[in-house]
């Protein structure tokens, strides 16, 4: 398997797991046996990377609850050291809501929280879920530094961050890398590559098949089950399906060109774009999980993903879940 170096010294497969559909967003939980045994899968294919969070809690069909952290936790736990686990605090829903809350304190009591449901004696990576509007990054980052010295995590990271946040964190507390969404429908954060090659910071991207949408595995007016966040996000309402229609055509033609899926172009393009990217898409199927990880084998040279970018910048395309809306 073909690994990247997230920061300075943070080794991990070039294509991560996302495990938050698991438990989360994705409609009703997996079943947990099946679900662990996904994950295992994937670490035997090459997966070394496994992406959670303490908020990724999911309501099971008979009313219960469950963690994706006692999950993921628990299957890799064979395996501990020889994979990388990045868990993340600072958020909680209330609802559909986001509620931030960095507060120290709160942090202190998160981490003690994730390393017992993931029963793990420290976290690879850290990551700050949101910015806390009334938490100053060196604050945080404060903590962060405290936290490693406790042996606690290994690395922090910020998700959604802003330039301004970012380099004032990473001015107390070297930051490894940042989580960001990320896919050919949501570049926005491109404007960041300066700071992070500056600082040499890796880029996690969440979201890079959009939701799935740059699969193009769904089509116009599929259905999705209560509680599936893709019920309500622009890209898969039947104007979006219409407004992405070249953006679609797109990926076809070049997965075609490559002898790949859309899903592997969309990863590849942006695994070629740069080498501190890492993509962590996520899926419960085995299949899709290796497919995904193959991607790291399309090699999509200068010319073609620069040829790639002129067709994205000039194309139309609907608003995308997290952005435009
Ligand atoms: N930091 C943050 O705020 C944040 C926010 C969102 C997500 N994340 C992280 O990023 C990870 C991935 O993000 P995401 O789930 O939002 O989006 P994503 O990876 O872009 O898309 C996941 C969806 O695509 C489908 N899929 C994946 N591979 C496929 C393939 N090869 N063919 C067809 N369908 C495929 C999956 O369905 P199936 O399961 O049915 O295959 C799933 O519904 C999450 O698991 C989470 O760890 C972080």
């Amino acid at each position: 398997m073909r690994t990247r170096v997230l920061g300075k010294d943070l080794e991990v497969s070039a294509v991560g797991l996302g495990c938050m559909g698991f438990t989360h967003a994705y409609g009703t939980p997996c079943d947990e046996n099946e679900a662990a045994q996904s994950i295992i899968s994937a670490a035997e294919m090459g997966y070394t990377f496994f992406d959670t969070a303490e908020c990724y809690i999911g309501t099971r069909a008979d009313g219960t609850t469950t963690y994706n952290e006692e999950l993921v936790g628990k299957a890799l736990a064979p395996i501990r050291g020889k994979v990388k686990i990045a868990t993340k605090f600072g958020v909680h829903h209330e609802g559909r809501q986001l509620v931030m809350d960095s507060h120290p304190d709160t942090i202190r009591k998160a981490i003690d929280g994730s390393l017992k449901r993931l029963g793990v004696e420290y976290v690879d990576l850290y990551y700050q879920h949101r910015i806390d509007p009334v938490i100053p990054a060196e604050e945080v980052a404060g903590v962060m530094s405290e936290l490693i010295r406790k042996g606690k995590i290994k690395h922090w990271g910020i998700s959604e961050t802003d330039e301004e946040y970012l380099r004032k964190a990473h001015a107390v507390c070297p930051v490894t890398c940042i989580q960001n969404r990320y896919s050919m429908m949501a570049r926005g954060y491109e404007q960041l590559f300066p700071v992070l090659e500056e600082l040499n910071i890796g880029y996690v991207a969440f979201s890079p098949l959009a939701n799935g949408f740059l699969t193009d595995a769904f089509k116009k007016g599929e259905t999705f089950t209560d509680g599936d966040y893709r019920s309500f996000m622009p890209q898969y309402t039947d104007d979006g399906y219409e407004a992405n229609r070249e953006l679609l055509t797109l990926l076809r033609n070049l997965a075609q060109d490559k002898n790949a899926t859309p899903a592997q172009i969309s990863l590849a393009w942006m695994l070629c774009k740069k080498p501190y990217i890492v993509p962590i898409p996520g899926s419960r199927k085995t299949a899709r999980l290796e497919e995904n990880l193959k991607a790291v084998d399309i090699l999509l040279t200068d010319s073609e993903f620069k040829a790639i970018d002129e067709k994205l910048n000039n194309m139309k395309m609907s608003a995308v879940f997290g952005v435009n809306q």
